[in-house]
C-alpha cells in the first residue's frame, strides 16, 4: 500500500471492486470523449449496459490471472481510480487506467506506479493511450514512446479484394500457431487472452507453409490481427472486412502498419487519428493490429 496525496490510499484490487472500477472507467472515458470530440464525431455516450457487463467479466478474469497488476485508489475512503495490467511471458501491457474526473490530479501517478510493479522482469511494455493529455504525460514519464494511431471506418467496398485462398475459421488447435505469430510480432504469446478475444469476436486463420496469421473480427470490426508478413496480414484484413454487414471499423493502426492503411483506403474506408500506442523496450509491432485492452 502506498500513500501520497492527502487521504489517498493505493491498494490491490479485490473482486468486489470490479463493478466500481467499471463505473470509474466509463465515467472517465466519457469525459475524455466529450473533451476531445470533433465536430463531425457522433455525440459521445456512456458505455452501454451490455458492454459494461463484458468489461466487468473481462476485468474479473484479468484480476484472477494478474492480481498483482490490478490496483485501485481510495480517496478519503471512496474508490476513485483504477489500473489493470497483465504480464504475458516477457511483455507487460496496461489494460485500463482511469480516475474519476472530480478526483483527478495526483491520483494517476501512484496508481500507474503500482501497476508497473507488475512489469518488473519484463523486457517489453505496450499500452493504448487515449488522447487525454494527462494520460500521455504519465506514460511518457514512465518511459513509453508514443506513436499516433489511426482508425479506419465506413462501409467497405470489397469489390477489389484479392483472392483469400486458405482463410478459414480458427480451431482451438490453432492456439499454438497463433501464439507463435504473436511472439514474432510482439515478443510474447497471448495465452489465455485468446479466450477473452474469442468472446469479443470469432477468429479467422490463414496458414500456409511459408506464412501464417489470424484476425479476430466481428461484423467488420477488428479486435486484433497478427501475421508473419504484410501480404498475409492484408489478406486477413480483407477477410475481416468481408464479414461486415454494415460499417466496418479497424482501430489501432500505427504508422508502422501502412499495409492496413492501404487495405482500408482501397476498400473506401475513411481515416481519422485517435490516441497513441505506447511502447517500451520495443518498436510498434507489425504486421499487427493490437487490441485496446489486451494489446
Ligand atoms: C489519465 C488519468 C488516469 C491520470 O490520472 P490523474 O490523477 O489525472 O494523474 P496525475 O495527476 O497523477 O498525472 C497527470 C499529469 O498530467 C498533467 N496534466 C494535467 N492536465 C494536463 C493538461 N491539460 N495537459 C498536459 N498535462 C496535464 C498533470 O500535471 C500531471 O503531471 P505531473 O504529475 O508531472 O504534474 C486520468 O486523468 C483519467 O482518468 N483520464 C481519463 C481516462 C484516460 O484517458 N485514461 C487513460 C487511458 S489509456
Amino acid at each position: 500500500m502506498a500513500e501520497s496525496r492527502a487521504g489517498l490510499v493505493v491498494r490491490p484490487m479485490r473482486p468486489e471492486d470490479v463493478e466500481v472500477a467499471e463505473q470509474i472507467s466509463a465515467e472517465a472515458f466519457l469525459q475524455v470523449d466529450l473533451a476531445t470530440r470533433r465536430a463531425t464525431d457522433p455525440e459521445p455516450e456512456r458505455r452501454p449496459a451490455a458492454r459494461s457487463q463484458r468489461w466487468i467479466d473481462r476485468t474479473a478474469r484479468l484480476l484472477a490471472t494478474d492480481g498483482p497488476g490490478c490496483w485501485v485508489a481510495d480517496l478519503d475512503g471512496r474508490t476513485v481510480g483504477m489500473a489493470t495490467s497483465l504480464r504475458r511471458e516477457t511483455l507487460w501491457a496496461l489494460a485500463t487506467f482511469a480516475v474519476l474526473p472530480e478526483a483527478q490530479g495526483g491520483v494517476g501517478r501512484p496508481l500507474l506506479d503500482a501497476a508497473l510493479q507488475h512489469s518488473v522482469g519484463c523486457l517489453r511494455g505496450l499500452l493504448s493511450s487515449s488522447s487525454d493529455p494527462r494520460a500521455v504525460r504519465r506514460y511518457q514519464a514512465a518511459g513509453f514512446d508514443l506513436h499516433p494511431q489511426m482508425v479506419l471506418s465506413g462501409r467497405p467496398d470489397t469489390s477489389t479484394a484479392p483472392t483469400l485462398g486458405a482463410v478459414r475459421e480458427a480451431r482451438s488447435s490453432d492456439r499454438e500457431l497463433m501464439d507463435s505469430v504473436d511472439r514474432r510480432c510482439r515478443g510474447a504469446g497471448r495465452g489465455s487472452d485468446h479466450d477473452l478475444l474469442a468472446e469479443m469476436a470469432p477468429a479467422l486463420v490463414l496458414e500456409s507453409r511459408s506464412a501464417s496469421g489470424y484476425v479476430y473480427a466481428d461484423d467488420g470490426r477488428v479486435a486484433a490481427l497478427a501475421a508473419t508478413d504484410r501480404r498475409t496480414a492484408a489478406r486477413l484484413l480483407w477477410a475481416a472486412l468481408l464479414t461486415a454487414t454494415g460499417d466496418a471499423e479497424v482501430p489501432h493502426v500505427t504508422g508502422a502498419n501502412q499495409w492496413a492503411l492501404q487495405v482500408g483506403l482501397a476498400a473506401g474506408l475513411t481515416v481519422r487519428t485517435e490516441g497513441y500506442l505506447g511502447v517500451r523496450g520495443m518498436k510498434p509491432p507489425t504486421p499487427y493490429l493490437h487490441n485496446g485492452a489486451l494489446l
